[in-house]
This record gives structure tokens, C-alpha cells and sequence, in this order.
């Protein structure tokens, strides 16, 4: 693996700005399923415009290749990813062919499980004040980030079902919460404040552990003691505490307030669907799924959509803002800087998909960025 990954800094970090572009990197494709294949065809074209120094390598892994042949991932294929890829760019999973959403689970959860990819980095930025249902709000209000734990919680499908189809049934899903586990994704989120900055150049001050404590009091005393212990550490960063439910509510009265919110996998899930509504929906919001050190891998935070897959409407920013953050995350500064640049021109000048006001498609939108960069 290449000795010159971004180890420590996740994505966005600022710091970084004017490095030289790193050696060559060889990123796996991933399309998937529904609009996961238009927006990331999208992507790929700016990445191809950025002139970035990489190899990209498709994967036809989705619910077409399942319903061919039965296979979701092929074996060793999350071996070959770790050992012949330096990042992976996924599209999105979920096909109403596929009633169980095997090959979702198998691929998406299974790249974040079996590699290992235990900090799911969401950064929550609005580029316009146009895109943001709240009023009064304006882009320097809206620079958050989430750390969404990404390898445990009530997604590792421990349970199960009793007297199924009888009166009497019974189904359990567990809430699997380690110390190891816990203990780093909330020192990621102490590191990450530590080494990124605001988008104006301020420093990062705050990290927010939020959970339900309250009332799941096994699994949030563990993150409640780890928090506390982890963040004397890091004297220069207050270590703030929010309940889920407290922090919705927060989130569209004042967004202005958040800076890194540290969070479990499903409490993560949730507020970062909410979280993409104050960026202008979920067509805009982009992730990543990092182990540092480890080949991560980059997605929109969008799914599959699958009542609008094929109509050329699907917003491609969220998977081209995703490009950036794998770009950057592989040490290609200047090229991520052009990308968002590009990104942040078009949707100033309105060259979007209807969702966010302009009336391009979802191949002129990617073309008129990807040309933009060039
Ligand atoms: P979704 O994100 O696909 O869609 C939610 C809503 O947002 C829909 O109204 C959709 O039209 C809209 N939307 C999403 N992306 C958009 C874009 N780029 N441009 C414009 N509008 C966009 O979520 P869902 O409807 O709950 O799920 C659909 C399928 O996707 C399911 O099978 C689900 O399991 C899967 N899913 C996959 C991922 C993933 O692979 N990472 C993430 C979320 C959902
Ligand atoms: C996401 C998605 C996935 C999740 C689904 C498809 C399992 O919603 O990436 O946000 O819950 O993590
Ligand atoms: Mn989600």
C-alpha cells in the first residue's frame, strides 16, 4: 500500500492547502445501482477533467450482476480492493428487484465491516444561501461535521426472530456498542477537530458526542465515560453533550452552533439525511468511509432513488463533492480545490438539476462542472 496516504488527516483538512499532487493512485469504481450509475458516471467525467494523476478500474458489483449471477461480491473481492486499490468510489445500492437487499448489505455494509472503515466522515456545508430551507441562514452558518461509528451499533445484524408469522413472534436487533470501538471514532473526532479547519479558516473548537444515553443507558454510559475520558486529552477542544432527539430539533433551529458531532451508526444515519436538507437534499451531501492507513471508500450519502433512476434528473453534486473528498484524502489538493470550485460555480450561476432550482440534467449538470475544471 502506498506509504503516502493521508494517515492522519481524514479529508478536507485544510492544512494541507499548496502541497504538491501525490504519486499515481488506482481508485476501484463502483457504480451500483439506479442513480448510483448516472452520478458517478458524472463524477468520473470531473475526475478524467481534473486531470488527476489516477487509474480508475470499474466494478459492475449491483443488483444487475446479482440478478445475472447470483453474485454480490466476489470472492476475495474485498481482499483485491485493500490490496490493489489506493480509495474505492461507490455509487449507491438498492434495487426494487431485490426484495431482501441482499447485495446492498453484502457490498456497502460489507466494504464499511470486513475493511474495517470505522469513521464515516459527513461534512455538512451549504455552498448557497438559495439551497437552505431555513431563513436567514447563509453559507458560513452551515460548516459542520459528522462522525458517524461505522462497523458496529444495531447495524451488525445480531438478533433475530422467534415464532416467526405466529402471535407470539418475537424479533431482536442488537445494539452491538465496544469499547475499542467507541473509544475511536471519538478520538477520530478530537483528531479531526484538532487538524481541520472552518471553511473561513477559524479554527475547529468543538466536538459534540451525541446519543440517547437517557434512555439506552448500558450502551450511552459506554460512550458517556469514553467521551469524557478521551476528551482530557484535548484540552483546547470543549467537549459538548446533545441527546439525539435534543439535536434535531437543534439542527434546523440553529445550525450555526454545530462543529464536529461525534455519533453512533444509526444516530449518524439519521441526522445526516437531516443534515443534507440544510445543504439543499440529499443530492448534495458527500461521505466518506475511512480507516487511515487503510484503502477508504467514497459515496454519496444518497441512495439508489429509485422512482428517479434512468430520467437523467438525479443531482450528481453530492457524488462529484464526493470525488473531491477521496482526491484530497489521496494528497490531489489543487485538483479537489478545482472541484469544488467548479461545484460552487454552477450552483451559483444556477447550472444544477431541478432539485436545487436550475433546469440542467444530469449529464449537463456533470458537463458543465467537468468543463468548468478543465
Ligand atoms: P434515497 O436517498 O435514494 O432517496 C431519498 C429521496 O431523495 C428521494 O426523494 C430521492 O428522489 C431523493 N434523492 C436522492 N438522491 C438524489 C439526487 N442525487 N438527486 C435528486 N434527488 C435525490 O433514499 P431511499 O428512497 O430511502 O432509498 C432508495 C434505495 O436506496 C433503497 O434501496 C435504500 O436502501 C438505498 N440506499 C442506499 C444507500 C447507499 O447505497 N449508500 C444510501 C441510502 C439508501
Ligand atoms: C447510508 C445508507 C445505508 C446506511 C443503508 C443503505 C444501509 O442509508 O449510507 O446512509 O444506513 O448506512
Ligand atoms: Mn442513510
Amino acid at each position: 500500500m502506498s506509504s503516502t496516504k493521508n494517515d492522519k488527516k481524514g479529508t478536507q483538512s485544510r492544512k494541507s492547502q499548496g502541497r504538491k499532487s501525490a504519486e499515481k493512485k488506482r481508485i476501484a469504481v463502483i457504480p451500483g445501482d439506479g442513480i448510483g450509475k448516472e452520478v458517478i458516471a458524472q463524477a468520473v467525467k470531473v475526475i478524467q477533467a481534473a486531470s488527476a494523476n489516477v487509474e480508475l478500474t470499474e466494478f459492475d458489483w449491483g443488483a444487475d450482476r446479482y440478478l445475472r449471477d447470483g453474485t454480490t461480491v466476489p470472492a476475495d473481492g474485498f481482499a483485491m480492493l485493500a490490496r490493489d486499490f489506493d480509495a474505492i468510489l461507490v455509487g449507491a445500492f438498492g434495487d426494487p428487484r431485490v426484495k431482501t437487499n441482499i447485495h446492498a448489505k453484502e457490498i456497502l455494509l460489507g466494504m464499511r465491516f470486513k475493511m474495517d472503515l470505522y469513521a464515516n466522515v459527513r461534512p455538512v456545508r451549504l455552498l448557497d444561501a438559495a439551497l437552505c430551507p431555513l431563513k436567514g441562514i447563509e453559507p458560513k452558518d452551515v460548516d459542520f461535521v459528522v462522525l458517524r461509528e461505522n462497523t458496529e451499533g444495531v447495524y451488525t445484524d445480531a438478533g433475530g426472530v422467534f415464532k416467526q408469522g405466529t402471535p407470539d413472534e418475537i424479533a431482536t436487533q442488537e445494539d452491538i456498542n465496544t469499547r475499542k470501538g467507541v473509544e475511536r471514532i471519538i478520538r477520530y473526532a478530537f483528531q479531526y477537530c484538532e487538524e481541520h479547519s472552518k471553511l473561513d479558516g477559524s479554527p475547529r473548537k468543538t466536538v459534540l458526542m451525541c446519543d440517547k444515553s437517557n434512555a439506552m443507558t448500558h450502551a450511552g454510559g459506554l460512550w458517556q465515560r469514553t467521551f469524557k475520558e478521551v476528551s482530557v486529552g484535548y484540552p483546547r477542544i470543549t467537549a459538548q453533550h446533545m441527546y439525539v432527539d435534543a439535536l434535531c430539533m437543534q439542527m434546523v433551529r440553529d445550525p450555526r452552533q454545530f462543529d464536529v458531532i461525534a455519533t453512533n451508526n444509526m444516530f449518524g444515519d439519521i441526522i445526516t439525511d437531516l443534515a443534507a436538507g440544510l445543504q439543499g437534499g440529499l443530492g448534495m451531501a458527500a461521505s466518506g468511509n475511512i480507516h487511515p492507513g487503510r484503502t477508504s471508500m467514497f459515496e454519496p450519502v444518497h441512495g439508489s432513488a429509485p422512482p428517479i433512476a434512468g430520467k437523467n434528473v438525479a443531482n450528481p453534486f453530492g457524488a462529484i463533492l464526493t470525488v473531491a473528498m477521496m482526491l484530497r484524502h489521496l494528497e490531489f489538493e489543487k485538483e479537489a480545490d478545482k472541484i469544488e470550485a467548479a461545484v460552487l460555480a454552477a450552483v451559483r450561476e444556477k447550472k444544477t438539476t431541478q432539485d436545487i432550482g436550475g433546469t440542467l440534467g444530469t449529464k449537463e449538470a456533470g458537463e458543465w462542472v467537468a468543463s468548468r475544471v478543465r
